[in-house]
């Protein structure tokens, strides 16, 4: 039995990022920090989510397109009790519970989340606050408790004294409140304290006033309640998503060589038996097969890795598709719709770019490949390459099936060449050539006799000197 509404508070700029970019767009192992309380929130299944937006909410609204979630817009920022307000008319004809969490938290889990309500509502609470207790509590409210342990209070760390930064029970900025009770508590909140800002965390001051018994929920798990504040914050936050990733993937089969120095973005998916060298990052939505390989320095976004690919050192993959037994680089670079086909082979210092690489293909030196199709079994020379751009347009090169490429050719697009032909090295195709046939275009080699003083010196020649 559910039935409770979530606010998610999003609003705020995130002053202490020192960020162009809203604190909760900030990205941790890939994605929205945002993105992660909300999917926690709609995991749990709440009722009704809303998040409130405010600093770059356009932005903010276009990054979480999730069908059920709807936005209110909170201008000016006045802080988080002033924050949870906008949500009222949006909870007009709601009577239930109300989550409320932070944008800014976003290794919270969807167990918690059910556990909290379950002990909301077993109390039959009309508030409950989520803590939890830390050995370093810097930066967050602090929970005061009277003498009989009951929550009376929360001090933000600005407003309190040396004996109230010293207690180590924090708030972690999840509360479940009756929807009625929460709008009337919020009627009562004043900007007065030194940020000068409506705190939410003075509900509970106020609900005690009323002598609304307010219960504390002691999360035993503190890491999942981090706040990201400071970019340092982020950077603890990033790399407990990282662990948790990379420890998945270990369990899963992946040998990773030291996992520490590997980035891999969560819903990254790796087959078994692949094994990722240090200084690797896995990004966005890539997979990538079994058995594979990957060198030191690679980064792979967006991509789909068959099964025994090997990708060497230093290279870089963006939107590309790479199928069964390729090899990649050393120091290769895929771009967008880059296909490369089975067992192909793309060697060092070359560049693929919207190009079909047919299976069995080789481009294994120093060689561009842009807007191109490439049949199967191809031989490109060293030095190749497509001339796709006249200055205003984009031209296809199209070589057949079978065909081998001598080195340093210069395809000028549009241009096709028939299945099985050969090109002589260093030619400069612009004309279609018919299967089965040898072009060359270049050149005819003329010798002539150097007379003495002309061309490089001789040894002879030095020792004179
Ligand atoms: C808040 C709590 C603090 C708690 C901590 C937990 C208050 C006053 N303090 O502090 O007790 O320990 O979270 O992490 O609530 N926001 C808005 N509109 C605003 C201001 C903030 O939507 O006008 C949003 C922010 O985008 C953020 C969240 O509310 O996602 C929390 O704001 P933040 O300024 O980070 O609060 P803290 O100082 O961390
Ligand atoms: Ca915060």
């Amino acid at each position: 039995m559910k039935n409770y509404s979530a606010v998610i508070l999003a609003a705020g700029k995130g002053t202490r990022m020192k960020s162009d970019l809203c604190k909760v767009l900030h990205a941790v192992a890939g994605r929205p920090m945002i993105a992660y309380v909300l999917e926690s929130v709609l995991a749990a299944a709440a009722e009704k989510v809303i998040l409130v937006v405010g600093h770059q909410a356009d932005l903010v609204k276009q990054a979480l397109q999730v069908p059920g979630v709807e936005f209110v817009v909170q201008e000016p920022q006045l802080g988080t009790g002033h924050a949870v307000g906008f949500a009222a008319p949006l909870l007009k004809n709601f009577h239930g519970d109300v989550l409320i969490l932070c944008g800014d938290t976003p290794l919270i889990e969807p167990a918690t989340l059910d556990n909290f309500h379950r002990f909301h509502r077993e109390r039959s609470s009309r508030l409950t606050v989520m803590t939890t207790i830390v050995r370093d509590p810097r930066g967050y409210g602090r929970i005061v408790r009277d003498e009989a342990a009951a929550v009376v209070r929360i001090v933000e760390e600005r407003d309190a004294d040396d004996k109230i930064r010293a207690i180590n029970e924090i708030n972690t900025g999840i509360y479940l409140v009756d929807s009625a009770l929460l709008f009337s508590l919020l009627e009562q909140v004043r900007p007065e304290n030194a940020q000068g800002e409506y705190y939410l965390t003075d509900i509970v001051a106020e609900a005690v006033r009323e002598r609304i018994p307010v219960a504390g929920f002691v999360l035993r798990d503190s890491e999942q309640v981090a706040g990201v504040n400071t970019r340092a914050d982020l950077a603890a936050v990033s790399r407990i998503v990282w662990d948790r990733v990379r420890m998945e993937l270990m369990l899963s089969g992946v040998t990773l060589l030291d996992p520490s120095a590997v980035y891999i973005d969560q819903g990254v998916q790796v087959g078994p038996d692949t094994v990722i060298h240090p200084c690797v990052t896995l990004a966005g939505a890539t997979r990538i097969g079994r058995e594979c390989v990957i060198e030191p320095g690679v980064i792979i976004r967006d991509c789909a890795v068959g099964d025994r690919v090997n990708i060497l050192l230093g290279s870089r993959l963006t939107s590309a598709v790479i199928r069964d037994g390729a090899s990649i680089g050393p120091m290769a670079h895929l771009r967008p719709e880059a296909q490369i086909g089975k067992n192909a082979r793309i060697g060092n210092f070359v560049e693929v770019k919207k190009s079909v690489v047919g299976d069995g293909a080789k481009a294994s030196h120093l060689t561009y490949l842009g807007d191109s199709t490439i049949g199967k079994n191809v031989n490109i020379g060293c030095g190749t390459i497509t001339c796709n751009y006249d200055g205003r347009k984009k031209h296809r090169t199209i070589i057949h099936d079978e065909c081998f490429i001598g080195s340093d050719v210069q395809f000028v697009a549009p241009v096709e060449i028939g299945e099985g032909s050969l090109i002589g090295a260093g030619s400069t195709i612009t004309r279609d050539v018919p299967p089965r046939s040898l072009a060359v275009s270049r050149a005819k080699q003329k010798i002539y006799q150097l007379r003495k003083g002309q061309g490089p010196k001789t040894a002879d020649e030095d020792r004179d000197v």
